[in-house]
């Protein structure tokens, strides 16, 4: 169960990353371009948004059942101690969650907006900063996939 959820954990982070780097792609062509607000802009964002839901949930339950927070919880004075442990035990989360937030307030903005620009205005601002937070928690130095 741990290893096939971490497994989905690290493959998912690519699909969070192409609908993220997609859905700002286009929002900042949008916006600069004065271009009307379509279909595609809105399911990008939903792509976006859907694959981090997922992905956070994956998370959360990782933060269950890995021995690695486990063992960090089991001593929190250690594990606050040791950056690699504290990573996954706050930082890694809190970004993440932020992000989350981000990620969600950006779409529901952009479709409150009145106009196509500001549409593409508010998924730009917002995905790009979800997307800068969930680019700084990522922890790089570990497998890039599981196989
Ligand atoms: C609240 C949200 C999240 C929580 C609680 C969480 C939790 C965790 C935990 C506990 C681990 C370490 C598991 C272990 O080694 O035993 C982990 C690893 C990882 N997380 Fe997250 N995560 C969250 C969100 C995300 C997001 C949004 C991404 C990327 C888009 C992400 C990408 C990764 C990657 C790439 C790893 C390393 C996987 C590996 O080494 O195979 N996480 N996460």
């Amino acid at each position: 169960m741990y290893s096939f959820v971490l497994a989905t954990h690290n493959i998912f982070r690519w699909l969070v990353l192409i609908f993220g780097l997609l859905a700002i792609i286009k929002a900042f062509i949008g916006w600069s371009g004065k271009k009307e607000w379509k279909g595609l802009d809105d399911k990008l964002g939903l792509g976006f948004t859907i694959s981090l839901d997922v992905q956070v949930l994956l998370g959360l339950i990782l933060y269950v059942i890995s021995p690695l927070t486990r063992a960090g919880f089991s001593d929190m004075g250690a594990a606050m101690a040791n950056s690699d442990i504290r990573f996954f035990l706050v930082e890694h989360v809190m970004m993440m969650i932020v992000a989350l937030v981000l990620a969600h307030i950006g779409r529901s903005r952009a479709k409150k907006a009145d106009t196509d620009v500001s549409k593409h205005k508010n998924a730009a601002i917002f995905y790009t900063i979800a997307m800068l937070l969930i680019l700084a928690a990522i922890p790089w130095t570990r497998t890039l996939l599981p196989f």
